[in-house]
């Protein structure tokens, strides 16, 4: 397999990387039309998310569609696609309630929700005092303005839990906390209004929820030997097993006429199951949980099953 082109392909279609990128190029355009200068600058993901695709963008992209019917989300995290793509309707879901209340809290009080968490001041003794405060006590909002604050502030915008349910992430330590702009909070707002928001199970929220025409793009937590990679989400964690059930999930889109973008990290027992399907690898790099200067260069697949000629006729409008 070589890194960074199109190559395999499932039900006997070649496709090549050079004629791929005419139609995506179209896509794309397409896109740009319909969306404002202000949407193109400031729609963008406000948190830090341990396993963000942000640096995946400029590729994942390309996989949707305008024609698509639904976008769906069941691995929301920052959800840097989504706010990037910024779809008419969408459905996000994430089993990290704290994330989808916050993102509720965000949706319905945009500007309450920035100044609350403008008001928190960045010193470690104001970190450590609000990580304290009990979430439950607290009115939607200056709950969500703690989430967003603890995550801006805290060690590689990673989201951990004891067994207790406490966040206990330390202070970063550096200055990572300065608050995206207002601007990207409401326009977050109004793509959050376009989004069903879900806290379940992936399995839930796919298999309940597939239409045809419809986009899902997955990108479930990173299995790793390394236990300490678990650690990342909180207690409970991505597993073989859940990747088995995740799998079957895509073979069930591909069967009621809806279509899939995987991101997952390159490993044998995933290709084996997932070969039928097209692959692109690409390289990413990726932080070390334990560490904030370790970076790994990691292969990353794109597994999807868009063919770009059923692309170009999907959708009535083309
Ligand atoms: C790799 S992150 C997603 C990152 C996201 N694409 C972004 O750009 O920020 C995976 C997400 O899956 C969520 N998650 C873990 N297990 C899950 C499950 N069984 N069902 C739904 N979401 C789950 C985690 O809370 C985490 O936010």
């Amino acid at each position: 397999m070589k890194v960074d082109s199109y190559i395999l392909v499932s039900h006997s279609i070649a496709i090549h990387e050079s004629s791929l990128k005419g139609h995506r190029n179209k896509m794309i355009y397409s896109k740009h039309n319909r969306t404002n200068s202000e949407t193109e600058v400031s729609m963008t993901a406000f948190l830090r998310w341990a396993g963000s695709k942000r640096q995946l963008l400029p590729t994942l992209t390309t996989y949707w569609s305008e024609n698509f019917n639904t976008y769906h989300e069941p691995f929301l995290g920052s959800g840097s696609l989504l706010f990037s793509l910024s779809p008419n309707k969408a459905a996000g879901n994430d089993l990290n309630k704290d994330l989808i209340q916050m993102y509720e809290a965000v949706r319905d009080n945009p500007k309450e929700t920035y100044r609350e968490a403008l008001d928190l001041e960045v010193t470690k003794e104001v970190y450590y005092a609000t990580r304290g405060v009990d979430p439950r006590e607290l009115d939607p909002i200056k709950r969500a303005a703690r989430f967003i604050y603890l995550n801006r502030n805290c060690f590689n915008g990673i989201y951990r839990t004891n067994k207790s349910g406490k966040f206990n992430v330390p202070f970063s330590g550096k200055k990572t906390g300065s608050l995206p702009s207002y601007e990207i909070f409401k326009n977050a707002s109004k793509q959050l209004r376009r989004t069903r928001l879900t806290s379940v199970d992936f399995e839930e929220a796919i298999i309940n929820d597939i239409h045809e025409n419809d986009f899902f793009y997955l990108d479930p937590p990173y299995i790793s030997r390394d236990k300490r990679i678990f650690s990342e989400y909180g207690p409970e964690c991505f597993t073989e097993d859940d990747m088995k059930r995740l799998i079957d999930c895509t073979d069930e889109i591909n069967k009621r006429g809806a279509f899939f973008l995987l991101s997952f990290a390159e490993c044998d027992r995933t290709m084996n199951n997932l070969s039928r399907f097209i692959t692109k690898k690409v390289e990413t790099r990726r932080v070390i949980a334990s560490s904030s200067k370790k970076r790994r260069i990691e292969n990353e697949l794109l597994i999807t099953n868009i063919d770009f000629d059923i692309k170009k006729t999907a959708g009535s409008d083309l």
